[in-house]
């Protein structure tokens, strides 16, 4: 059983990845009904918190069926993350989590997200005083490390787990590579051979098949894996894995019907959860990948984002439905 302090959750767990402007509410319903056995909001801007910013307050929200979940904070300042992490621990998630993995320019060139990679003494200090300042577990996310030079994370892993918190994500590529080439599981698999480690690491990047989560699991040794991009329009990936993991069954992909139903979940959702018309925008960029690799859907997806009407969007997730439905009979 891996347990991330007094979290059990299950014999290897599969995480949802945070992701910004995906890993919202409405997504996370369906990627919980997906399998997911631990999620975590999109990361929030501790310096957004505390000046009471309204988009970063949203992002607090969180449900009990959402249960285990982590709320994801970043920011530079010391001072700022600790006030931050006491505003998240008054909303009573499972856990906090740190980010020291984002590349993007914005975050990590005002040290930022992955920017602590470059001065591991201020990342170590600003987790230890997270730690004492929230009785809530505190797990971290990151990266290998800045750039080839400073792969450094499986010294990095012993420190953090020194000074307290309770489980570490390692994505397995560096700042310098963004999202480019393949991630590097290697360091990953070294950080368990350690023996002095003993908190849950979970493994991040690229988990796109039940086929690589179990062979990455053989392989590495990690005690789970946290999926990100692969569960975007395809929650369905959490429990085909976990079917492939425990019992070696592949199960079937989700039928057209099945795709349309968790849409149209996903679509309501964002309508309760945007406030209507909005919804409705956001829910536009994951038609494309709710419906991935359809022949000739293109013409539907063209309608679906073009529509500005709840009911017209339902008809025409009807009408994909019935199309499919008869090309698949
Ligand atoms: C659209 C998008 C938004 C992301 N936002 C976050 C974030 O808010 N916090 C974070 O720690 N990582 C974020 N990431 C990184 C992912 O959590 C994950 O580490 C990365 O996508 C690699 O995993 P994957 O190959 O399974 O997608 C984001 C990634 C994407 C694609």
């Amino acid at each position: 059983m891996v347990k991330i302090d007094q979290i059990e959750l299950g014999k290897f767990p599969l995480l949802l990845a945070p992701m910004e402007d995906v890993s919202d509410p409405p997504f996370r319903a369906v990627c919980k009904e997906g399998g997911a056995d631990l999620m975590y909001t999109e990361f929030i801007s501790s310096e957004g918190l505390i000046r009471d910013a309204a988009k970063s307050l949203q992002k607090l929200d969180i449900f009990e069926y959402e249960r285990p979940i982590g709320i994801q904070l970043f920011g530079g300042d010391i001072d700022n993350m600790v006030e931050s992490a006491r505003i998240a621990t008054r909303v009573n998630p499972d856990l906090i989590d740190i980010n020291y993995g984002c590349p993007v320019k914005a975050v990590a060139c005002r040290g930022a997200g992955a920017a602590l990679l470059q001065d591991i003494p201020k990342m170590v200090k600003m987790t230890a005083e997270i730690v004492k300042c929230t009785h809530l577990p505190v797990t971290v996310k990151t990266r290998l490390g800045w750039d080839d030079a400073t792969r450094n994370i499986v010294e990095v892993a012993e420190r953090l787990q020194d000074i307290g918190i309770k489980a570490l994500t390692v994505h397995g590529r560096t700042r310098v590579q963004m999202y480019k080439g393949d991630a590097d599981w290697t360091l990953i698999g070294k950080i368990k051979e350690n023996q002095r480690m003993h908190i849950p690491i979970f493994g991040n990047g690229d988990i796109d098949s039940p086929a690589k989560a179990l062979e990455y699991k053989n392989r590495y040794g990690v005690d789970g894996v946290m999926i990100g991009r692969a569960s975007i329009g395809y929650p369905w990936i959490f429990s085909e894995i976990k079917n492939f993991v425990e019992r070696g069954e592949l199960i079937s992909p989700p039928t057209i019907g099945e795709r349309v139903r968790v849409t149209r979940k996903h679509l309501d959702f964002s309508m309760k959860w945007k406030a209507g018309r909005l919804g409705i925008f956001e829910m536009r960029r994951h038609y494309s990948n709710y419906f991935k690799g359809l022949p000739d859907f293109k013409p539907f997806r063209t309608r679906l984002v073009e529509s500005d009407s709840y009911d017209e969007i339902i008809e025409i997730l009807e009408e994909v439905s019935g199309f499919y439905a008869e090309i698949a009979a």
